[in-house]
């Protein structure tokens, strides 16, 4: 059934666990993630980024309508968020489209212009209903922008003006910089888990790790213990369905039905998404 980002955030801060976010971008992502959850039996958020509905000619509706359609069928709680938005007409479009929430993104903004649109993003969607998250730091490496270094200064969360941005934003969860990047095909992120932990005892609202395809198994799991409750998969899809494609179509050369490749694909995504749920501890109510 179709739920909200909050509860599921919520209900695995309180295990002390992890709830998946996989971005989709087409409908075999849309299936795929719901099949991975419904094979370990866990719940999960669906995430569409402002990036994908640009993709799409950037039209929300088409892919939100066909997640939200999965999602009320799924035997799984499903949640649909709208993630890394900076429009705000896209965030306007978010309740009427079956998003229960946002993560605003002025995290390229300096800290007093972040915190100013993220108060207003969260005023705004507090007032719709939605639950929102936004990010303080940068994660960096998105929408093909030069990797950013992880560890340079002023990249990383700080916990005392995390705090403040936090208390003064309003908003119901905040994405940490804590060594993460986004759009890394290799897992060789490592963790500052000793920040983590200060950020976890600074603020009170679930903290949200970006860029985890490239974060190793281990380094999930003592992420998650550290008080990470949301953990954000999207290259990881990519890489399963693009990977098993080439090597259908390189055994296939006389393949023309796009079924044919896009299940095998869709499967490699469906075992992804099983493997990654698993990494973050099990839902004890499920
Ligand atoms: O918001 C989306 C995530 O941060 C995904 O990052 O593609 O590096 O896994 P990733
Ligand atoms: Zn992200």
């Amino acid at each position: 059934p179709l739920v909200t980002t909050g509860e599921l955030v919520g209900r695995a801060a309180a295990a002390h666990c992890a709830v998946a976010a996989f971005n989709v971008i087409t409908l075999e992502h849309v299936e795929a993630v719901i099949a991975g959850a419904e094979s370990v039996s866990s719940p999960v958020v669906l995430q569409v980024s402002e990036n994908a509905v640009k993709f799409r000619y950037g039209r929300l509706l088409p892919l939100a309508r066909a997640a939200a359609a999965a999602a009320e069928g799924a035997s799984v709680p499903v949640a649909l968020h709208l993630d890394h938005v900076q429009s705000d007409d896209l965030l306007r479009q978010a309740p009427d489209a079956g998003f229960s929430s946002v993560m605003y993104d002025g995290s390229h903004l300096p800290y007093a212009e972040n915190l100013a649109a993220t108060r207003a993003a969260a005023d705004w969607g507090h007032a719709h209903g939605l639950w929102v998250e936004a990010e303080l730091g940068r994660v960096g490496g998105k929408g093909g922008e030069a990797p950013l270094n992880a560890h340079a200064p002023g990249a990383r969360t700080d916990p005392a003006e995390a705090g403040a941005f936090v208390a003064d934003s309003g908003v119901d969860a905040l994405a940490v910089a804590v060594g993460s990047s986004h759009a890394m095909t290799a897992r060789t992120a490592a963790l500052d888990h000793t920040l983590l932990k200060r950020l976890a005892w600074a603020l009170e609202v679930p903290l949200v790790l970006h860029g985890s395809s490239g974060v190793p198994d281990d380094e999930l799991a003592a992420a998650v213990a550290g008080g990470i409750a949301k953990v954000n998969i999207g290259t990881a899809l990519n890489l399963a369905m693009t990977g098993a494609i080439r090597q259908f179509l390189a055994a296939h050369p006389e393949a023309v039905d796009s079924r044919t490749y896009l299940s095998v694909g869709r499967e490699a995504m469906e075992r992804a998404v099983a493997g990654a749920i698993r990494v973050l501890g099990p839902d004890p109510v499920t």
